[in-house]
C-alpha cells in the first residue's frame, strides 16, 4: 500500500527525455504488466503499437507534417522521445465476447451499439494507468497525449486494421528537467467535493447543504 501510494502521488506527464536508451527488455517488462488490467468479461481488448527509432519519425510526420508548426510545437521534448507506444483497444472484440455462451443472456453480443456504456474505453483506461504507473516505478518518464484528428492517419501509417482505436499515444524515456503541462496545476477538489456518502448532496460556498 505505502509503496503504492508513493507511486501514485509520484506520477505525472513528463514530456522531455534524456538521450539515455530504454531497452526492449524494461520495455516488455511494463508492457506484459500492464495488461493484468480488469475488464469487461475478460475481454482484454488490447494492443500496443511500439515506435522506435525511424519510426518514432514517421509518427511525428505522420501527425505534424508541417515542419513549421513542428518546430514552433510547445513541447519539443516529447518529438525525441526514444519510444512511443500507441495502445489500442478493439471494440468489436466485446461484442464476439458476449456472445460466447456465458455472456448471451446480456445482449451484449449484439454489436457494440449495444453497448450502453462503451466499456473498451473503461478498459484501455485501465491499461494506460497501469502502464503510466508502471514506467513511474521503473523511474522512466511517459506522457499520454491525444491523437486528435489523426488517428486514422496513424492506423494507415503503420498498418494498424481498421478495428483497433487509439487510446491515444504514450512517449516513454528517462525523464529531463522539463515544466509541468498547462493543466497540471489545476487544483485537486477537497476530497469532501467528490465524495457522496448515501445521498448525493451539492455542498453550498457557505456549508449548507442544498440537496
Ligand atoms: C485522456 C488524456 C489525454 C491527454 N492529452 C494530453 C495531450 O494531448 N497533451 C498533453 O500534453 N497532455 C495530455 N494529457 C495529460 C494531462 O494534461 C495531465 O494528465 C493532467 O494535466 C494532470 O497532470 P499529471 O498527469 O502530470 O498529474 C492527457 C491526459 C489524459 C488522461
Amino acid at each position: 500500500m505505502d509503496e503504492l501510494a508513493r507511486l501514485l502521488s509520484a506520477r505525472h506527464m513528463v514530456r522531455r527525455y534524456t538521450d539515455e536508451p530504454v531497452t526492449e527488455d524494461v520495455l516488455e517488462q511494463l508492457l506484459d504488466l500492464a495488461r493484468r488490467a480488469p475488464s469487461a468479461g475478460n475481454t482484454q481488448p488490447w494492443s500496443f503499437l511500439v515506435l522506435r527509432d525511424g519510426d518514432v519519425d514517421r509518427y511525428w510526420a505522420t501527425t505534424m507534417p508541417d515542419p513549421e508548426a513542428r518546430s514552433r510545437f510547445r513541447w519539443q521534448g516529447l518529438l525525441s522521445a526514444p519510444v512511443l507506444v500507441v495502445p489500442y483497444v478493439c471494440p468489436d472484440a466485446y461484442a464476439e465476447r458476449y456472445g460466447e455462451a456465458d455472456k448471451a443472456g446480456t445482449g451484449l453480443g449484439a454489436g457494440i451499439a449495444a453497448w450502453p456504456v462503451p466499456y473498451w474505453w473503461v478498459d484501455g483506461g485501465a491499461v494506460v494507468q497501469n502502464l503510466l504507473l508502471l514506467a513511474t516505478a521503473a523511474g522512466l518518464g511517459a506522457c499520454l497525449f491525444g491523437q486528435f484528428e489523426h488517428e486514422a492517419a496513424v492506423r494507415a501509417a503503420f498498418g494498424v486494421p481498421d478495428d483497433q482505436r487509439a487510446l491515444g499515444t504514450i512517449s516513454l524515456g528517462w525523464p529531463a528537467p522539463d515544466e509541468p503541462g498547462r493543466s497540471a496545476g489545476r487544483p485537486r477538489p477537497a476530497l469532501d467535493q467528490v465524495l457522496h456518502r448515501g445521498f448525493w448532496q451539492r455542498e453550498r460556498n457557505d456549508g449548507r447543504s442544498d440537496g
